[in-house]
């Protein structure tokens, strides 16, 4: 038996509630994981909420790091004792232990500890397709303008530094100030508070009327018009979320006057494959292990915190990665 964090039904954080699940064996293909730290994402919340409609009762939680326990027949990359971490479906990382797939599980390098591998396996591998796989017809280079929403937040900040790697200017746009500076910290090289100015008029000052060739926006419904009118002529315009709420239904005509792309990415066609998981986790590794990329943990909470945890995500309160610790 294990704690976890189920909900019955969707709702607001109230409907967060601890239980005992049963564990039980892993199956082919599965291993047993006890986990030892838990990561907190926004999808966790559009679960919650129901804006991603699952099958109840769920139980919550796409990301964590522990150590197998057991491992079913037909898993060859993992081991009994293996210090492991991954983002992945079905949800239910919320816990002390689980069974699950063992397709996206990945062994964690002896130089990353439990905290980092639970804070950075869904954010950073979002990261790193979106900068390695979302480019535009032309390309990137060193030097282009791109544009990345709520940078201060999880996948926003690993972002900031990872751009900054790869030599792109990273414009930010954050929800205050204090923000705004975190994301400068992390590598981004101008940072809009898009809660008191009009960020896209910003972008059109700061790449003298050119506009970014690609913008990373998570934030959906608020920042949809705005990205749109960001962009280059012929940029690419990556959707990848809904902090806001869902992007409106729009005109393929509005992309006319730039002849500009728009995408809707999610991580989990990313990860796949095995092969595919494991080849962008060894990037990750690589630029957490470098030190190029940091992954900073503002927000620790207990389960039991868990309706917290989820008040503080929704109301913008959080920077960086938040996780759980067991
Ligand atoms: N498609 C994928 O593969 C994928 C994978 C991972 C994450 N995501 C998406 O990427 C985004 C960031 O995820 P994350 O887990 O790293 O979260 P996060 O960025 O740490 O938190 C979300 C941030 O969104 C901003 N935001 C703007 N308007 C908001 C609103 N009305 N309500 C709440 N937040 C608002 C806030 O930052 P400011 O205060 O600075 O505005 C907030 O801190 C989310 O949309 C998430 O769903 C997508």
């Amino acid at each position: 038996m294990a704690i976890a964090v189920q909900i019955s039904r969707n709702g607001g954080p109230e409907v967060l509630e601890l239980v005992q699940v049963e564990v039980g064996e892993p199956g082919p293909g599965e291993v047993r994981i006890v986990h030892k730290a838990v990561g907190l994402n926004f999808i966790d919340i559009y679960q919650r909420s129901g804006l991603y409609a699952l099958p109840m009762p769920l139980n919550l939680g796409m990301e964590a790091a522990g150590v197998v326990e057991a491992v079913g027949e037909g898993v060859t990359h993992l081991r009994v004792g293996d210090r492991v971490a991954y983002a992945s479906n079905p949800p239910g990382s919320y816990s002390e232990a689980r069974v699950m797939p063992a397709m996206c599980v990945c062994r964690l390098p002896d130089g990353i500890d439990f905290e980092t591998g639970a804070a950075m396996m869904l954010k950073g591998l979002t990261a790193q397709y979106l900068l390695k796989k979302c480019k535009p017809v032309e390309g990137l280079q060193p030097g282009d303008h791109v544009l990345f929403h709520a940078a201060a937040g999880g996948v926003g900040l690993i972002a900031c530094q990872w751009a900054k790697a790869l030599g792109l200017e990273l414009i930010a746009t954050a929800g205050s100030d204090e923000k705004c500076a975190l994301a400068l910290a992390h590598g981004a090289v101008h940072a809009i508070n898009y809660r008191e100015e009009d960020f896209a008029r910003r972008v059109q000052e700061i790449t003298v009327g050119r506009g970014v060739k690609v913008v990373y926006d998570g934030v959906g419904k608020d920042t949809w018009e705005g990205s749109l009118a960001s962009l280059a002529r012929f940029g690419l315009m990556v959707s990848f979320g809904n902090a806001s709420g869902p992007v409106p239904a729009f005109a393929p005509a509005q992309l006319a006057a730039k002849s500009a792309y728009v995408t809707r990415q999610t991580l989990f066609t990313h990860i796949a494959s095995r092969e595919a998981t494991q080849a962008m986790a060894d990037d990750l590794f690589s630029v957490v292990q470098s030190g190029a990329v940091k992954i900073q943990i503002a927000q620790r909470y207990a389960l039991a915190e868990v309706q917290q945890a989820h008040r503080d995500l929704e109301a913008r309160r959080t920077t960086a990665s938040s996780i759980f610790t067991l």
